[in-house]
């Protein structure tokens, strides 16, 4: 049978919640990963160093004791971020970047700014740090067509603080578009981004054709066709500025099939298998553990996993739930296996 080993890789944009959620998806990733960015949008956000050491404690509680993982945590950028907390942060061992949400722009993001141009000097602090600003890159105008809102944050906010602070190291989270994969191809080698399992697998028809699919809702949502076929392209490109997030984002199965929806698709379960099967199918796999394993530490400045995980070919059924969460391709077959 076909196996596939590759240096343990890193998750660098996971959401793994608190309480009971925490328990059931942690181990999950815990089981591929070495590390994970770890998402602050919890309720209510985690925007201090001390808060985000009580939930890396909870964290760390809830990890396995046949695996080892390290949790990476990040700080939740809003207007009321003080310089003082930048500085605290930067001290920190356990703090590894800031995220900025526009606010309202997803699951949690009410704290989130309202005008980015207004945060200028918490950037100018993060740059001042050498501390990464992760970016949700979406407007929130009411207006403009939700297809379209990771073009408009480009175009309103991107360009200028990349000209502004080129010292700033920052990652366009979740790029779900071909306009977002140029402007980081064109940026300097400060700019990078993460790619998500169900962007480069599914366009938009995975999710309204047929019937509406409320678990291939995430934001930023699905895109047509030519958008994925670039994100594919750059997944597979060697390019380092192209790493592996999963944007695994669980909500319980009764919140996401409801007249308004959560947004956030769970892939934690089997995210490499995922990856694994875009890559094969691409006849890319030698192109995978750089995008999965290396670029990510890379770009934080982490030393790269020294323990090896190997998948296999082979089919499985991914179940209907695990506890009270729907999985992405819940009573779909996968291609490859975590041995
Ligand atoms: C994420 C969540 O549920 O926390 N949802 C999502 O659709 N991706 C938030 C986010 O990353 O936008
Ligand atoms: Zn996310």
């Amino acid at each position: 049978m076909k196996t596939f080993t590759l240096t343990r890789p890193d998750d660098c944009h996971l959401h793994v919640r608190s309480g009971a959620l925490l328990k059931t998806v942690l181990r999950h990733t815990a089981r591929q990963f070495g590390r994970a960015i770890i998402m602050p949008n919890l309720k209510p956000p985690v925007t201090t160093v001390a808060q985000a050491l009580v939930y890396r404690d909870e964290i760390l509680q809830a990890i396995p004791e046949t695996v080892s993982f390290e949790p990476l945590m990040t700080l939740y950028l809003t207007a009321a971020t003080t310089l003082e907390e930048i500085e605290r942060a930067a001290q920190s061992e356990h703090i590894y970047a800031f995220k900025l949400y526009p606010a309202g722009a997803t699951t949690n993001s009410d704290a989130g700014v309202a005008d980015v141009t207004r945060i200028y000097s918490l950037l100018a602090a993060l740059e001042k740090h050498d501390l990464p600003l992760l970016l949700h890159g979406e407007v929130t105008d009411i207006e403009c067509d939700i297809f379209d809102r990771e073009q408009r944050f480009i175009d309103r906010y991107l360009i200028d603080i990349v000209k502004q602070f080129p010292n700033l190291r920052m990652v366009l989270e979740h790029v779900t578009t071909k306009e977002a994969v140029q402007f980081v191809e064109g940026a300097d080698s400060t700019v990078a981004a993460t790619i998500t399992p169900q962007h480069l697998l599914f366009n938009r028809n995975a999710m309204l054709s047929g019937g509406i699919k409320p678990h291939y809702y995430c934001l930023p949502v699905l895109k047509r066709e030519i958008h994925r076929l670039t994100l594919v392209n750059a997944a597979i490109s060697g390019n380092k500025k192209f790493f592996l997030g999963t944007d695994s984002a669980p909500h319980l199965t009764h919140l996401k099939e409801n007249a308004c929806g959560c947004a956030g698709c769970y892939s934690a379960f089997g995210a490499m298998e995922l990856y694994t099967q875009l890559f094969d199918q691409e006849n890319a796999l030698d192109k995978l553990e750089g995008f999965a394993s290396f670029y990510g530490a890379d770009f934080y400045r982490l030393p790269r996993n020294v323990g090896k995980i190997t998948l296999q070919k082979q089919t499985w059924t991914v179940p209907a739930q695990y506890d009270e969460i729907t999985p992405l391709k819940a009573g779909e077959e996968l291609m490859w296996k975590l041995i």
